[in-house]
């Protein structure tokens, strides 16, 4: 049979995995900062529900709620009328220190089922797993984030932050995730220039190449 798709919305960056990530999926977004990770996902939140009435939970754990729905008014995505519908749920947990991940879960699954949530992001794991010491406890919790939300039929995108420069922060969530996209930025003769590639995506007929993308205010563009 085949899997239904969920469009990322943007036709281009669609057209890369098949039509859209498979549905129920969670893919792991990697790269370093300001690589466009947010702005993304935030447009699979901004879409899904105002293009494909599929309500989503946003979770800001970098950075607050109030810098969150600010930033991405100005790039034309106003998430407030989202939000007293019940559509969209944004969940703050930025000002907490060391957060405690059961905790956190429990309030994500208990939003993703109070709005009937069919797309969740989580920005970022890597904030969220700060507390966590060992990479063996790392990768159990988000074996267990997996597990969770899998149940409740979200389709998923988990950021991980890169340090700029690095090979890759932690590849734990590589064999967990279904699939992995990756953003970066790099300096090309001192010009920034942004890539994107599909590292991993199950049961998807993917882009093997590496696509240049520029950011607009009309979000993440891909250019070829
Ligand atoms: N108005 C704009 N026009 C073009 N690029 C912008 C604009 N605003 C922000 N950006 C780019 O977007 C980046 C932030 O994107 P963001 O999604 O927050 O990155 P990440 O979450 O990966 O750290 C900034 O570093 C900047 O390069
Ligand atoms: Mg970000």
């Amino acid at each position: 049979m085949m899997v239904k798709r969920v469009s990322v919305g943007i036709r281009e960056f669609d057209k890369l995995v098949g039509g859209g990530f498979p549905e129920f999926s969670m893919v792991v977004l990697s790269g370093n900062p300001g690589a466009g990770k947010t702005i993304l996902s935030s447009r699979f939140i901004y879409e899904g529900v105002n293009t494909y009435g599929e309500n989503g939970v946003y979770v800001c754990l970098a950075e607050s709620i109030e810098k969150f729905l600010s930033t991405m008014k100005e790039f034309g995505m106003d998430f407030e009328p989202s939000i007293q519908r019940k559509k969209v749920e944004i969940l703050d947990f930025s000002l907490l220190g060391d957060i405690d991940v059961q905790l956190a879960l429990n309030r994500i699954l208990d939003a993703i089922t109070s709005i009937n949530a069919k797309r969740v992001v989580l920005d970022s794991v890597t904030a969220l797993f700060m507390g966590l010491k060992t990479e063996a406890e790392k990768r159990h919790t988000l074996r267990l984030i997996y597990k969770l939300i899998k149940r409740t039929g979200c389709t998923t995108i988990v950021v991980v932050d890169e340090p700029f420069n690095s090979d890759h922060s932690w590849y734990g969530e590589d064999f967990i995730a279904d699939g992995v996209v990756s953003m970066r930025t790099t300096f090309e003769d001192g010009v920034l220039r942004r890539k994107l590639r599909i590292v991993k995506m199950r049961g998807t007929n993917h882009t093997l190449r590496t696509h240049s993308y520029i950011i607009t205010l009309a979000g993440v563009k891909i250019l070829g």
